[in-house]
């Protein structure tokens, strides 16, 4: 693929390349780690972005340099008409690395699909093996349909990466199963550090499980060999380990230490439209009430996005100003996108 010059660069030299779409605030499950689980309440449908908008966001977005696109939730499948957008998002950008975040409860029936139009990855939020722990995580008893999905996903061909948020108490006895399927399956297994995201929400001391001593665990139980950084395949905010023996690797990601904001190349857009240049950054760049008034339009919104850039900041700075602050970010993963 030649890849166009991107008009995306940042201040601090950072070239973006990577847009993150929530296409739904709303979710079936009710994880204890993200703010539905507080009792959220749904942002009304008449202001999530309409999958025409989107659609016109894309394709703005591709126009000044983009080439990758994450679609995210909520649980995107929860989205009526989410695998006909995808159909026709793939038919209008058929070079873009398509990628979506998925719970995987309602996953198997579209696995066809994702692979004929070439979905190029899948990221599967999958945090337990067993169902009185995951009813305990998700408020939920679909633990069948999540691991019948993650199963499915893993024979379908398509490239699978597993997240599991890191929780004391609740999955630190989960090590073996997790590396039991990254032995079977060329998969990569990553535990995210639980960020106190949404209003603090249920984050304690107490439950909080740091990479380092989740990476201690693991090398009780395997021989890891870290993967050079720059050979993950994307730069991604990911520590990756080969795991001997395994055809999968393993990986952490502690954004509460994050040291990749300097090579941070995403934007992000919830799903009522706003643009969120950090995660860590409660900014946000509203652009729907733009983007419907036909005197501004796309291209004003396209302005938005290249002028908002500027602004991109380096958000560990963000979290060292916040220390004293309970939660990192007011909104939770569920309505800023995963
Ligand atoms: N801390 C860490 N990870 C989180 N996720 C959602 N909320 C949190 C949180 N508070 C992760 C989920 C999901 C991904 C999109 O974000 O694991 O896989």
């Amino acid at each position: 693929m030649i890849r166009s010059v991107s008009r995306l660069v940042d201040p601090h030299g950072r070239t973006v390349r990577y847009l993150r779409l929530s296409v739904t605030d709303r979710c079936n499950l009710r994880c204890l780690y993200c703010a539905h689980a507080l009792g959220m309440t749904f942002i009304p449908h008449e202001n999530i972005l309409s999958y025409e908008e989107m659609l016109q966001l894309v394709a703005a977005a591709v126009d000044l340099g983009i080439d990758k696109v994450r679609l995210t939730g909520g649980e995107p499948f929860a989205r009526k008409g989410f695998s006909g957008f995808l159909e026709r998002l793939r038919a209008a950008h058929p070079e873009l690395d398509l990628r979506i975040t998925t719970n995987a409860t309602l996953l198997t029936p579209h696995l066809q699909l994702l692979r004929d139009i070439g979905v190029n990855a899948l990221n599967i939020s999958f945090d337990t093996f067993r169902q009185e722990t995951f009813r305990q995580i998700t408020g939920s008893s679909l633990y069948h349909e999540a691991e019948k999905g993650l199963q499915a996903a893993l024979a379908s061909g398509i490239r699978v990466k597993i997240n599991a948020v890191a929780l004391k108490g609740v999955n630190d006895g989960e090590l073996p199963a997790f590396l039991e399927l990254l032995s079977l399956h060329p998969v990569d297994v990553r535990f995210i550090e639980y960020m106190p995201l949404g209003g603090r929400g249920r984050w304690t001391e107490g439950n909080f499980w740091s990479a380092p001593r989740v990476l201690e665990a693991v090398g009780r139980l395997a021989r890891l060999t870290p993967v050079p950084a720059g050979q993950d395949g994307h730069g991604g905010p990911a520590r990756l380990y080969e795991v001997e023996g395994a055809q999968g690797r393993f990986g952490v990601i502690t954004p509460l230490s994050n040291h990749f904001c300097g090579s941070c190349n995403r934007l992000r857009v919830t799903s009522d439209g706003r643009l969120r240049t950090c995660l860590f950054s409660d900014v946000e760049y509203p652009f729907r009430d733009m983007l419907r008034d036909p005197a501004q339009g796309i291209v004003a919104v396209s302005g938005l996005i290249t002028s908002a850039l500027a602004d991109k900041p380096l958000g560990y700075k963000l979290l060292q100003n916040r220390r004293e602050q309970s939660a990192v970010i007011a909104r939770g993963m569920s309505s800023i996108g995963g």
